[in-house]
């Protein structure tokens, strides 16, 4: 009999490994157009991690794509995990398949969660799609879409800075200058440029309420990436500063971050002037430290003399080499001595270089937490330096701009997901299994399942488990019908409920292996599972078939919750089949239904390193 068993199983290993050729992402019967990335992660001391959840934005090509007839199912956009790699939310399908930059939650605009990101300009969209800048509220429905509002060309991929309070934001601008050379010593010549910049923009209405722009502050010479015998440039031009980061502090400066001058400025916000250059050619600090091709530079704490900042040194850029291995920097500098010290450096763990791309966050218990970026590479440090976590995508195909760490509290405003399917070998031999997700809620500890005997009918709670992972997997004893489930947090409190679904049958239950006369009918819950949830009262002579019925479910559905205790613990395949088949599935009936969760096309698309 066990080996019959095996045998099977072998079988339907083949099965799901032809069809596993993308074992790299995740896929559930409940949301089956979601293709959300794996994480391969290692842990080095769980305990000191800070508490939190992941947010990141995968992409496979930095550009858009250009639309094809292929179907490609939602894989590319923001998605948050827990600190286990669990999915939490899947936000790909909402913004088809776009890419997504600064994904982030936002916790400084009131006492709720938000999210805030950058929608990519669109394909060739030209004047119609320059992209945006969004916020969600925590029931992931949009509260500002901020759009390009003057003559910038597009919404800048880099940054999407929301300040305290959510009124304003601070985004990158790009604008290409015909410029005379005479920085470079050539003045009667003329060629173009990029210039790089900020904006700070009105959230509520895109407005621009103060811009300010390299040109005639920062000179072509100070880039590291021209040389000055160029023969000049057709338009778009030079790239000579390439802005990447943008900050404000208290004192209404700003703070930006420029990767081909390896320098980061501070800029008056009453006149524009630049207040200090920290790095690069020209700076004003004596350091005890280096750094170059700068990211994320933001203030981590600032005074009248003294400014605390961080940054990413990926000491290195797609064409050479600064240093040998990328760090997460914590600098001060002091205008009384004009003197920069390094605070503190976490290397990157695997020694390697950051070419493109990257952040730091220091989290509120003193970790450090920081996105290498390519192949979603991330790791947590401790103050004192101790790796404890590194993280990266399971897939080589696509990378993340920012990886970032942040408290969140996601309340969807769409109900769980529930699919629910039956199999039996006889009207006495029945099982149905449930699969449950709530794309984007936080907090869910257990799931409730119910059936009723018809749409009208009250609900009769069927039995309860934990939750284990974004999709959770429960098999009751008997073919129920008219299913819904409920969310319910550590405390018991329920955070919500599905919408009642009718339960899936086999489309042939003969070749489901279903051995009764008839086509079988649903069981009435009640009778199988003791009384009706609401209302209390009412419930008055028992008679005494249904008390054995009810005994007889009783016994039923401690084995069933025994098996689905295993099936938790292991989720293995192996148990699940031998589970399900002693509980009266049929291994047809797996069968059926893992073809159903065969997955969907995968096109590979190369990444393409640039920034
Ligand atoms: C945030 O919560 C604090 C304390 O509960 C309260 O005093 C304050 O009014 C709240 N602010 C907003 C914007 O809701
Ligand atoms: C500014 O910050 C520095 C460094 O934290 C500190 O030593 C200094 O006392 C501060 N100055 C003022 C005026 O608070
Ligand atoms: C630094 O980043 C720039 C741009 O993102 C990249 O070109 C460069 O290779 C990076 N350097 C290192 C050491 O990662
Ligand atoms: C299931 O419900 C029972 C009774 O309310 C409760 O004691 C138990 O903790 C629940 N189990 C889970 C996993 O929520």
């Amino acid at each position: 009999m066990l080996s019959l068993w095996f045998l099977s199983l072998f079988a339907l290993r083949g099965v799901v490994a032809k069809a596993d050729a993308d074992s790299d992402l995740m896929s559930f019967v409940t949301l089956p157009e979601i293709r959300a990335l794996k994480f391969d992660i290692a842990y080095y001391d769980r305990p000191a991690v800070s508490p939190g959840y992941w947010f990141v934005a995968p992409y496979g090509v930095i550009d858009p794509e250009a639309p094809t007839k292929q179907w490609k199912p939602c894989q590319v956009g923001p998605y948050i995990y827990d600190a286990d790699g669990v999915l939490i939310w899947a936000g790909s399908c909402m913004f088809d398949n776009r890419n997504i930059f600064d994904f982030k939650a936002v916790n400084n605009i009131d006492n709720e969660s938000h999210l805030s990101f950058i929608l990519q300009h669109g394909y060739n969209s030209g004047a119609s799609d320059k992209g945006y800048g969004y916020i969600l509220d925590q029931h992931y429905e949009p509260e500002n879409v901020v759009a390009v509002t003057n003559d910038l060309g597009t919404f800048n991929m880099h940054e999407f800075n929301v300040l305290d309070g959510g009124k304003t934001a601070l985004a990158c601008a790009y604008r290409n200058e015909y410029v005379d050379l005479g920085d470079l010593g050539r003045p009667n010549e003329y060629g173009w440029i990029v210039t790089g910049g900020l904006v700070e923009l009105d959230i509520a209405t895109g407005e621009v309420l103060f811009e300010w722009n390299s040109l005639g502050y920062i000179p072509i010479h100070e880039s590291v990436k021209v040389n000055a015998d160029w023969p000049a440039s057709n338009e778009p031009g030079w790239d000579y500063v390439h802005v990447n980061a943008a900050d404000k502090n208290a004192a209404g400066d700003y703070l930006l971050s420029a990767r081909f001058t390896s320098t980061i400025y501070l800029i008056s916000g009453e006149d524009g002037r630049i207040i200090w250059r920290l790095g690069g050619k020209y700076s004003d600090f004596v350091q005890d430290f280096t750094f170059s091709k700068q990211h994320h530079a933001r203030f981590v704490d600032s005074n009248a003399t003294h400014t605390t900042l961080s940054f990413l040194n990926n000491a290195s850029d797609e064409a050479e080499n600064e240093e040998t291995v990328s760090a997460a920097m914590f600098v001060q500098v002091d205008t009384t001595t004009m003197t920069a010290r390094l605070l503190d450096r976490y290397d990157r763990p695997d020694g390697d270089l950051t070419r493109l791309r990257g952040s730091v966050q220091r989290l509120p218990n003193g970790n450090v937490f920081v996105g290498w970026s390519e192949r979603g590479y991330q790791s947590e440090h401790s103050p004192d330096g101790k790796v404890l976590m590194q993280a990266n995508f399971a897939s080589t195909r696509f990378s993340s701009y920012r990886s970032y760490k942040f408290p969140f509290v996601g309340r969807p405003s769409q109900p769980p997901d529930v699919v629910a399917s039956v199999y039996g070998t006889d009207e006495t031999d029945m099982a149905t299994i449930f699969h449950v997700s709530w794309n984007g809620a936080t907090d869910v500890a257990s799931w409730n399942f119910y059936a009723r005997v018809d749409r009208q009918g009250l609900p009769v709670l069927i039995g309860n488990t934990t939750k284990f992972d974004f999709e959770t997997m429960y098999i009751a004893e008997g073919y129920l019908d008219w299913v819904s489930v409920e969310a319910v947090d550590g405390d018991g409190n329920i955070l919500g409920t599905s919408e009642i679904h009718r339960t899936d049958t086999p489309p042939n239950w003969r070749l489901a292996g279903f051995q009764g006369d008839a086509k079988p009918a649903p069981d009435d819950p009640a009778i199988l599972y003791g009384k009706q949830k609401a209302p209390e009262e009412d419930v008055e002579e028992v008679d005494e078939a249904y008390e054995k019925a009810k005994e007889e479910a009783k016994e039923e559905a401690k084995a069933v919750n025994m098996a689905n205790e295993v099936i938790h613990g292991v989720g293995g395949l192996l148990i699940f089949i031998l589970v399900v088949c002693s509980v009266g599935g049929l291994l047809a009936g797996i069968y059926w239904m893992l073809k159903q969760r065969r997955m969907q096309a995968y096109y590979e698309v190369p990444v393409v390193a640039d920034d």
